[in-house]
């Protein structure tokens, strides 16, 4: 059975210590949560070390990195290393969110790359897809999405693939306050797990995670979650504060 998860993305906020009481907020008062579901909080770098540290206090909050690089090891200033991840516990790496490929170049080859190195290592992508607001308006999102699929992860041997978790994450819903309604959600979803049964077969397509990200909030958690086709969400800003985040991490726990 497909997992059903409630990932928290940081982005680039916290301090150390706001980050610090953050993480032990959630991880002490996450409660309820079924055997097939998960809590993830993906943190700045410099949160993760002591993030992991204190999940372990529930074994159902897990900690994720928002990126990493592809390169075992060298010369490339400022990244961080997937094995430097592995060497402190971290299990799960964000990849291809939309802003590290408008704002860093990160091309579905690229993330083609990552995806392959991450698995190798034995750790698991939330491989981040979705359209500009232009292409949804073009009418082409359902293709757009499908082409990112195909590019960013498609190349990966069956096992692997068994690993990922998607997220779609419609960019004109992202820090807008403007959400994708259950219905177009749901639409998109069904899309990728028709994509995942093209490409692999129906049984993979039934047990990837799809979660939903764009302006996810305690409001419309419930309807998005409800979705037959929507395994839970990846949360920005609402992730950031425990009285936003776990009010969406019950509502995940009442679909389980
Ligand atoms: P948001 O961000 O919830 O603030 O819209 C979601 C994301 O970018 O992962």
């Amino acid at each position: 059975m497909r997992k059903k998860i409630a990932a928290g993305n940081w982005k680039m906020n916290l301090s150390y210590n706001e980050g610090m009481e953050l993480a032990e907020a959630i991880t002490n008062q996450a409660k309820d949560i079924a055997d097939n579901q998960l809590v993830i909080l993906g943190t700045p770098y410099i949160h993760l070390k002591e993030a992991v540290d204190k999940s372990e206090a529930n074994p159902k909050v897990k900690i994720a990195a928002q990126n990493c690089h592809q390169a075992e090891k060298g010369a490339f200033t400022g990244e961080i290393s997937i094995p430097m991840l592995q060497s402190i516990g971290i299990e799960y790496v964000i990849l291809g969110h939309s802003e590290r490929r408008e704002y860093f170049h990160e091309t579905n080859e690229i993330l083609a790359e990552k995806a392959k190195a991450v698995l190798a290592a034995g750790m698991t992508p939330i491989f981040c897809c979705g359209e500009s607001l232009e292409v949804r308006e073009e009418g082409w999102h359902a293709k757009y999405v499908r082409n990112q699929l195909e590019r960013g992860l498609f190349h990966l041997s069956q096992e692997d693939f068994n690993k990922v978790i998607i997220a779609y994450e419609p960019i004109w819903a992202i820090g807008t306050g403007v959400t994708a309604s259950p219905q177009q959600a749901q639409d998109m979803h069904k899309e990728i797990r028709l994509a995942i049964e093209n490409r692999y077969d129906a049984n993979t397509a039934e047990n990837t995670s799809v979660l939903y990200g764009g302006s996810v909030k305690p409001s419309n958690a419930d309807e998005l979650f409800s979705q037959a086709d929507v395994d839970g969400g990846l949360v920005g800003g609402a992730s950031l504060k425990p009285e936003l985040f776990l009010p969406i991490i019950s509502s995940l726990a009442s679909y389980s």
